[in-house]
């Protein structure tokens, strides 16, 4: 696990989309995967800025989200769906068809877990996995206790994560209280993982996951038996290590 700590957004959104930068000059149609919360979205603008200033091409690139919210409507805002287009993926020339994520709306959400697994696989795999990390731990929305080795499946937030999030919904009353995940054991099978933290409210978490054990308990805890794990951080998230 390397862990690089930086002045502040800019210079961790820029280190970033530099890994991001070179691996599609490499293999232009690699399969990037993607994530919600605030923690990306400085590199998915720096991204968008490459892409109009340096024409950094996505015409032929994968995309997998993280995870899903189970039951909110087609179209809702706040369905990481929507956010993944309206924050990235409209910015740059990365083909909607391309895009994948859990389905938070299926019928049979089990089966549509193991169809999202299999579509990840007949991909090649995700080159390079982005990553946000929750106040307890979460990685995607692996709470508190998920099984280490875990695949796609639905998870019930606890109440933290639903208070969290409330920020982003009209209410706390309005974040669900299910959710569809990509399983830890999944997101260890990124050939290329980075995480990012920033601001004081990370730092118990990021010395969690860098210095405590690995255990369910900090899901994020699992990435350190993870061979290429870079993790950005800022001096506020970095002051408890
Ligand atoms: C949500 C997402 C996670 C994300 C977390 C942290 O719960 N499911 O993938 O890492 O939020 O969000 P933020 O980056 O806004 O702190």
């Amino acid at each position: 696990m390397e862990v690089v700590i930086l002045s502040g957004n800019k210079p961790i959104a820029a280190l970033a989309a530099d890994a991001i930068e070179a691996l599609l000059r490499r293999k232009p149609d690699a399969v990037l995967g993607l994530a919600t919360g605030s923690s990306p979205l400085p590199v998915y603008t720096e991204l968008a800025l490459r892409h109009e200033r340096d024409g950094l091409d996505f015409s032929r690139v994968r995309a997998f989200a993280l995870d899903e919210y189970v039951g909110l409507p087609a179209g809702h805002p706040q369905s990481y769906r929507a956010v993944i287009r309206r924050e990235f993926t409209e910015r740059v020339n990365l083909d909607p068809a391309n895009v994948h994520g859990p389905d938070g709306l299926a019928a049979d959400i089990p089966a549509s877990c193991r169809a999202f697994e299999d579509a990840i696989r007949a991909a090649g795999g995700v080159d390079l996995q982005l990553l946000g990390v929750g106040t307890d731990g979460h990685l995607g929305f692996n709470e508190p206790g998920s099984s280490l080795a875990s695949r796609t499946r639905v998870k019930t937030l606890i109440e933290q994560t639903r208070r969290d999030n409330a920020r982003f919904f009209g209410s706390l009353s309005e974040v669900p209280h299910h959710v569809v995940t990509q399983g830890l054991g999944t997101i260890l099978e990124a050939r290329h993982v980075i995480l990012i933290a920033t601001g004081a409210q990370k730092a118990q978490v990021v010395r969690d996951l860098v210095e405590g054990p690995v255990a369910a308990i900090c899901a994020a805890s699992v990435l350190q038996l993870h061979p290429h794990a870079t993790i950005l951080v800022d001096e506020a998230a970095a002051s408890s290590l």
